[in-house]
């Protein structure tokens, strides 16, 4: 049976390029980007021509580019780093009540460690609350961190408005984003923006797993988590994941090569899924953003009277995958703090799922989706009312 898989906000098939790319670093340049013969020039090499990848993609310089084991670390690095280098100047910091958990634990750890957090509401669509953000900021305000594109909903916030928002309240405020779900979707400018830190995730694009970025602006001091060799000027030491680092760049390169394509067809296979379903299926809503306004990637329904969960598994029954929410909150059995922030019941975020779409997928895929879900929704619904009687 074909495979179809619809949790690309998870993870990303690898791209074939990219995994040459990686095998060719494995068996020939091995060397350690710090030994000074010919075999450690080869692999700094390496790193430099994906330094150069994103200067190019972000408009940004080679050397703003720290190499992290990923999303997470890169947004670990980001926060804390920041707090720790500016608290002298004061500990209020700000986030919003929609980040993901590489985001919102960090600030919980923060909070335990004497700053001050405040926390930023947001709409039924997922919008943070801009007024809000501009009454918080204040003079002892060290960072803001918000997200790019929810994982869960596809909300995309306005980071250049937030941005200009913060910076006329107070230049010194560090502003930091979570650009893990928006880098490879759409074009990104963080020195346009105002934005001091931005933090990418390969895995999201068709690379490795475990390797990430943080684009760090050069005035932006950090104190770092890894202490050692002292590699990437000291603020990651820790020898250099080369092969991870040029599959990084070659995902990187690959994915803003054919970014206009890639936008308009994911975003079709979108909106050709949520027809499909609107069309055929009863009781059915969109948690988030607008269809025409939100991430093209990312779509989240709301199935009324469908246990999520059961409804995944059936259809990966049919070999079609997709996610009840964040890959990383399936290791957390609460309901989702996101659509809780939306206005949302327990019950109906336990009706929801969320669709992903890359590159890969195809019309035929959705059109395939859409009919197993025309199938299966009515029979769980059958059940599910049947079983209420008993
Ligand atoms: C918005 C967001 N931030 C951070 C992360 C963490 O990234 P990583 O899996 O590379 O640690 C994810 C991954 O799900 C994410 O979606």
């Amino acid at each position: 049976m074909e495979e179809i898989y619809f949790d690309n906000a998870a993870t990303s098939q690898p791209s074939s390029k990219v995994i040459d790319k990686m095998i060719d670093i494995l068996t020939k340049d091995y060397g350690n980007p710090s030994s000074l013969h010919l075999k450690g020039l080869e692999a700094e090499r390496h790193i430099k021509n994906t330094s150069k990848i994103f200067s190019s993609i972000l408009k940004v310089e080679e050397d703003e580019i720290i190499y992290t084991s990923g999303g997470t670390e890169s947004n670990n690095l980001a926060i804390i780093g920041t707090a720790r280098s500016y608290q002298r100047r004061g500990k209020h910091i700000i986030t919003s009540k929609i980040e993901h958990p590489s985001v919102y634990q960090v600030f919980n750890y923060l909070e335990e460690e004497g700053f001050e957090v405040s926390y930023i509401e947001n709409d039924s669509q997922g919008y943070i609350d801009l007024k809000q953000l501009k009454n918080e900021i204040r003079e002892d305000t060290i960072l803001v961190s918000i997200i790019h594109v929810n994982n869960e909903i596809g909300t995309i916030q306005p980071i250049s408005q937030i941005g200009e928002i913060i910076k006329t309240v107070n230049t010194n405020t560090i502003f930091h984003v979570d650009g893990v779900q928006s880098f490879g979707k759409m074009p990104i400018t963080p020195k346009k923006w105002k934005v001091d830190l931005f933090s990418i995730s390969s895995h999201k694009f068709h690379g490795p797993k475990g390797v990430g970025a943080l684009y760090k602006n050069k005035d932006v001091r950090l104190r770092p988590l890894l202490f050692g060799g002292g590699q990437q000027k000291g603020l990651r030491s820790g020898t250099e994941n080369v092969p991870a680092i040029v599959g990084l760049g070659a995902a990187a390169y690959e994915i803003y090569n054919e970014l206009n394509e890639n936008r308009s067809h994911i975003y079709r296979l979108k909106n050709l899924l949520w027809e499909g379903i609107s069309n055929n299926i009863e009781d059915v809503s969109i948690n988030g953003p607008n269809i025409k306004e939100g991430s093209p990637h990312i779509i989240n329904i709301l199935f009324k009277d469908i246990k999520g969960e059961v409804l995944l598994h059936a259809l990966e029954a049919k070999n079609i995958f997709v996610s009840t929410g964040s890959a990383c909150s399936s290791n957390q059995p609460h309901p989702s703090d996101t659509l809780k922030s939306l206005g949302l019941t327990n019950e109906e975020i336990q009706s929801s799922l969320r669709f992903s779409f890359s590159k890969y997928n195809t019309e035929d895929e959705v059109k395939k989706c859409i009919q197993e879900l025309v199938n299966i929704i009515p029979m769980l619904r059958r059940f599910k009312a049947g079983g209420r009687h008993k």
